[in-house]
């Protein structure tokens, strides 16, 4: 298993006043200052799980690319970056927001199944490291646009090399039924790559490959990581350069503890399949490194009983925490103050006007009134990315404890700011 919690204990706990706190703060008091919901991430918690990836692969030089779709606040990309972190982007927001965050181009892999000439040609100007490309056709749009420019394209290629990751169906990406990757089947991976270090315009970088997420069994990622070694080697004994392989993300964490992720396992595995083997290796890593390291901190608007269930309404919604409703999600929900001890079973929900507005259901959960304050623990990872403005809510601030001290990485958006950036059309008069 790559998980498991180790002597390194959850960043949130009881302080001695039995109040839920992180790196001696407690959420309560944040969320007094800065208004609640709020999304509450450790940079302690951050830096300890980025630092434990990065030994874990340091033994095989390991580059560790972090996957900013998980969390793409500037304040951590920032850290991360000092960490000496490089970006997974997927988009030309994504690069912009790297850049902003003072990352290297250099070190930034730009995957992704749709990548626009506009993308690709922002890409290239700003000298990315590496496009991991996923299709024929977006090989030979990079090679136009890399001509175009008068530049060479560091190109690597996604595989598919249809493995099932075992996890929920809409997080998996390792499967030949799925849009990721060209296949390793019928030989067309090979065939495209060597068109590719024939083109003039492209430098070969390698073979990438992602299988999904939240995978928390070793055995996917051996039949997949197997499956490239033995591409690559096979191309490279063709003599085509295959210089960086790009193992992707996808470790997964418990979501019950939300406790920190071992990745020794992980680590070993890596080795044992590629030490000494030749090629530079990167890795992807969202999740593992920065879910349990934020929870999204709410307070009971109401609690209302009805015939057959009690529910308690918080001002936190789907619109801050889709995974839930998305994908069954189970995220552990804890109460600010000291819990009692006797509970029973409440659905915590939002205000949103749908029954799957829901930030978990059938819990035990003590008595609350309203003012109570919650946690919903691992909220760090595709919490704030995926968050919307859905029944007109004001997407929730953003917060970073640091040595003790909490810093906002952004502010909530106030509706006004939505409101401000619409037109109205001068409709004709209507006729009566
Ligand atoms: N690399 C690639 C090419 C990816 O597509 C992803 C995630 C990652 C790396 C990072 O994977 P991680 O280490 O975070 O598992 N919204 C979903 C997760 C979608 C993941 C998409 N790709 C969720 O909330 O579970």
């Amino acid at each position: 298993m790559p998980t498991g919690a180790t002597a390194i204990m959850c960043p949130f706990h009881r302080d001695d006043n039995k109040q839920l706190s992180v790196d001696g703060l407690s959420l309560g008091a944040i969320a007094k200052q800065y208004g609640s919901p709020v999304y509450v991430y450790s940079a302690a918690g951050i830096t300890d799980a980025f630092t434990r990836f990065q030994n874990a692969v340091a033994p095989v030089n390991g580059k560790v690319y972090f996957a900013m779709k998980a969390n793409s606040a500037l304040g951590i990309l920032a850290l991360i970056g000092k960490l000496g972190g490089g970006m997974d982007i997927v988009s030309a927001g994504e690069l912009a927001r790297a850049i902003a965050a003072d990352i290297k181009p250099s070190d930034m892999v730009f995957s992704g199944v749709g990548k626009t000439n506009d993308e690709i040609r922002q890409a290239l100007a700003c000298g990315i490291g590496q496009i991991n490309a996923e299709s024929p056709a977006e090989v030979a749009a990079i090679s136009t646009i890399a001509q175009e420019m008068n530049i060479l394209a560091p190109v690597a290629l996604r595989v598919n090399v249809d493995v099932s990751p075992s996890t929920h169906a809409k997080i998996s990406t390792g499967q030949r039924n799925t849009k990721f990757g060209i296949s390793t089947n019928q030989r067309e991976a090979c065939k495209i790559y060597q068109q590719m270090a024939e083109d003039p315009h492209i430098s070969p970088a390698g073979l990438a490959v992602h299988i999904g997420s939240q995978i928390r069994d070793l055995a996917p990622f051996e039949r997949a990581y197997s499956a490239l070694l033995a591409l690559a080697i096979e191309l490279r004994d063709a003599g085509w350069p295959v210089p960086n392989l790009d193992l992707g993300g996808g470790v997964g964490i418990d979501y019950d503890t939300a406790g920190p992720t071992d990745f020794t396992e992980y680590g070993l595995l890596v080795q044992r399949l590629f030490a000494g083997q030749g090629f530079h290796l990167g890795f992807e890593p969202g999740r593992s490194i920065i879910a349990n390291n934020g929870a999204l901190v709410t307070r009971v608007i109401y609690v209302k009983h009805s015939d057959e269930k009690r529910f308690i309404i918080v001002d936190a919604a789907m619109n801050d925490l889709l995974r839930p409703t998305l994908y069954e999600a189970h995220h552990a929900i804890w109460t600010l103050d000291e819990p009692n001890i006797s509970t029973s079973k409440a659905d915590i929900v939002g205000p949103v006007c749908e029954t799957g507005d829901y930030l978990g259901l059938d819990r035990d959960m003590p008595n609350l009134n309203a003012g109570d304050g919650l946690a919903i623990l691992s909220a760090g990872a595709y919490g704030a990315t995926m968050a919307s403005n859905y029944n007109s809510r004001s997407p929730a601030a953003e917060v970073m404890v640091i040595d003790g001290t909490a810093h906002l990485l952004r502010a909530a958006r106030p509706i006004a700011d939505y409101i401000n950036d619409e037109m109205v059309p001068n409709f004709a008069p209507i006729s009566k």
